[in-house]
């Protein structure tokens, strides 16, 4: 539904028959020229001094300083995540890695994004290679996740023998099969002390109509259903 700003229509909102509501040919929206639309000096903007954002007294606004990283992961485990592979790289130099924090940026254009700790193997040839895909994993894919979060022992090369991997546009290796893959290549970066956000514009993409995604949840692995 379109929203209308009844603001702009005048207090009897429907102009007679015939009549347009928008100003004759030559008339302007704009003020004239020297009447400026700023209020009138000694009118602000803000809230009077007297009036105060503030709590009352006896509430903080913030605790004095942030919480610590334990505190933060425990309450961290609560946001139920869809559990993805980040997968990057040219066949014989591949790595990737088990990743939740990946989220939609825009459809406009289609773009997501993805925090990378520095120091996983997958981060630097993701900014080499300047292309990666998102995997959305099934409930019938947990050891893809478990072996790219690196608890089969396997790394780089050796973690693409879990499941079958093709590519699409961009070159970087999908998992067939996933729920949902996003292949994409890296338009931007940002740093932030141990990770990167990287953001991904989406070449191209493919998806199960009758898969289950597999969860993240309380430090382990849910489906829909259940754990
Ligand atoms: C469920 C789950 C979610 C994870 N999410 C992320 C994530 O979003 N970003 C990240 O950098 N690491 C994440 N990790 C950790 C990486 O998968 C793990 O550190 C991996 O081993 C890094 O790759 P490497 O062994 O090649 O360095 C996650 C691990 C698990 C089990």
């Amino acid at each position: 539904m379109n929203a209308v700003d009844k603001r702009s229509l005048p207090r009897n909102a429907s102009p007679p028959t015939g009549v347009k509501a928008e100003p004759p040919t030559g008339m302007k929206a704009e003020p004239p020229t020297g009447m400026k639309a700023e209020p009138p000096t000694g009118m602000k903007a803000e809230p009077p001094t007297d009036m105060k954002a503030e709590p009352p007294t006896g509430a903080k606004a913030e605790p004095p300083t942030g919480m610590e990283a334990e505190g933060y992961r425990a309450l961290m485990r609560h946001q139920a995540g869809a559990v993805t592979v980040i997968a990057t790289g040219q066949p014989g130099t591949r790595a990737g890695l088990t990743a939740t924090a990946v989220a939609s940026l825009s459809d406009n254009p289609p773009t997501i994004l993805a925090c990378v700790q520095r120091k996983a193997s997958a981060h630097d040839i993701i900014v080499s290679s300047g292309v990666f895909s998102v995997n959305l994993l099934t409930t019938a894919q947990q050891d893809i996740a478990e072996t790219f979060a690196g608890r089969r022992g396997a790394r780089g090369e050796a973690r693409f023998l879990a499941g079958t991997w093709a590519t699409l546009a961009s070159g970087a290796p999908v998992l067939v099969g996933a729920l949902a893959v996003l292949d994409c290549r890296l338009v931007d970066r940002h740093d932030f002390t141990t990770h990167s956000i990287f953001i991904g514009r989406v070449l191209a993409g493919r998806w199960d109509e009758k898969g289950e995604p597999l969860l993240y949840f309380r430090n382990d692995f849910w489906d829909l259903t259940g754990r």
